[in-house]
């Protein structure tokens, strides 16, 4: 039963109960359910608002895929080259079939659940395009040597020979190819995929399953003209019953308490640790938090921040020694260099030196007091200081994006009525539901509720 490792992110309760024939799992004590759709279990303190900001992503995505294909069918019109509007007529094709694939298998479950649900602030922090070639590097470009076999038998060097691993969780476990082979090779009791882009998990689902997916992939440098587009046929051919009822597929964020702590014996965190927008502190404290005394946290990855401010760009004898701090003793550790998102249909690719370690954890750890630097908020005061990327500013920039279509649309003519249709055109949403969430943000601004 999935519920075995979750918690209520609401109440931190660790008793769920299942109702018959449905899926869905509602809490012990406060009764939230959180919804399972098509095997993803959805989980979040507000799970209708987790729906809600899916489809709304899925919407937009949508929407912009149709005015792509509307911009490529103007260029076929007034070009007068046989060869640019050939290549141009395959492209706006393999768009919109791409786009009829990602709605169904996303996008009308959701539908579906949501109907005549009220409609919570809107959200849109999630892109189908995100990570999208890591999909076909998982499952589509069947190479000898690929980037797949390069990372199982990294993992495999840097996990001392003879662990036997019970319970992994797989922390921002994307499309699930190296879950998958970590399955196959070190033949765990449980492994739990989490992940906030529900697409990702939705493949890595179908592929551990051994179901048929079919995607195009855009290659960013097409080798030879047939590569403008490929569409993959993708099926896992290591597919094996077994391997498979092992597995458990989360949407939801790592850093909410959904987990029950000290259930997994080993974390595995795949090219996580850089790319997220907060102190290396805080996944070190919450990787912590969930693993047992003498539990094992592995991990694989480039150490390549983002940040802008080069004060955050860590080295790894940095991340060392906070590991230390969080409570770790850094066991094994090994850098290597693989290929990266190495299609063999582009004529571009990366390579990375990726480095791995297994850490065990030796002690609890209080909050570690990297955060705090970031908790002064010193860029407010010493104004020529970068400002952190903190999740409350990502937040409301996701907001702003959403309202700043009904703001845009006020021009004096424009009726709430007519505001309303063009919201629920561009969202896909429900008229009536939609109008009282304009009225209330509108009201608000006005102070009027
Ligand atoms: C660089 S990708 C790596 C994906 C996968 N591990 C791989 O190696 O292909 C980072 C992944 O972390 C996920 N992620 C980032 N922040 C997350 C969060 N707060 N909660 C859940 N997933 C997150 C992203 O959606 C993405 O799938």
């Amino acid at each position: 039963m999935i519920s075995k490792f979750l918690n209520c992110p609401n109440c931190l309760s660790s008793e769920y109960f299942e109702k018959l024939g449905n899926k869905d799992i509602t809490c012990g004590n406060c009764k939230t359910t959180m919804p399972n759709l098509a095997g993803i279990q959805y989980i979040s303190k507000n799970a209708e608002q987790l729906l809600f900001s899916i489809q709304s992503g899925f919407s937009l995505w949508a929407n912009k895929k149709n005015a792509q294909i509307n911009e490529i069918n103007q260029a076929i019109k007034s070009s007068n080259s046989k060869i640019f509007s050939n290549r141009l007529k395959t492209l706006s094709k393999a768009i919109q079939f791409q786009t009829n694939k990602i709605n169904k298998l996303l996008s009308e479950p959701l539908i579906i659940t949501l109907k005549g649900h009220e409609i919570p602030v809107p959200d849109v922090s999630f892109d189908c395009d995100e990570y999208f070639a890591n999909i076909h590097r998982d499952w589509s470009w069947n190479t000898e040597q690929c980037e797949n076999q390069a990372s199982i038998n990294i993992i495999q060097k840097v996990v001392q020979k003879n662990t036997k691993i019970k319970n992994i969780l797989v922390l921002g476990a994307g499309a699930g190819r190296l879950s998958y082979d970590i399955g196959l090779a070190f033949q765990p009791d449980n492994v739990i995929l989490c992940d906030h882009n529900p697409l990702l998990l939705k493949i890595a689902h179908e592929m551990t399953h051994g179901e048929n997916v079919e995607l195009f992939e855009f290659p960013v440098s097409p080798k030879k003209p047939e590569d403008v587009v490929r569409l993959h046929k993708m099926k896992n051919s290591h597919y094996s019953k077994e391997i498979a009822s092992k597995f458990s597929f989360i949407c939801g964020d790592i850093f909410d308490k959904i987990f029950k702590q000290k259930y997994f014996d080993t974390i595995l965190t795949p090219w996580l640790i850089d790319i997220l927008p907060y102190h290396p502190s805080k996944i070190i404290s919450r990787v912590n938090e969930l693993l047992p005394i003498d539990g094992i946290w592995i991990n694989f990855g480039p150490l390549g921040f983002q940040s802008e401010s080069k004060i955050n760009h860590y080295h790894q004898n940095e991340i060392i020694e906070m590991l230390e701090e969080g409570g770790f003793k850094v066991d094994r550790q090994l850098n290597e260099t693989i290929p990266y998102l190495a299609s063999p249909y582009s004529k571009q690719f990366r390579s990375e030196e990726v480095w791995s370690f297994t850490a065990k954890k030796i002690r609890n750890c209080k909050k570690p007091s990297h955060q705090n630097t970031l908790g002064e908020q010193r860029w407010l005061h010493e104004t020529s200081e970068p400002v952190p990327v903190l999740q409350e500013f990502i937040e409301e920039a996701v907001k702003c994006k959403v309202y700043s279509q009904v703001l845009n649309q006020i021009n004096g003519k424009r009726s709430l009525d007519e505001i309303n249709d063009n919201f629920c055109k561009t969202f896909n949403l429900d008229q009536d539901s939609s109008l009282n969430t304009i009225k209330s943000y509108l009201g608000k601004i006005l102070n009027l509720v």
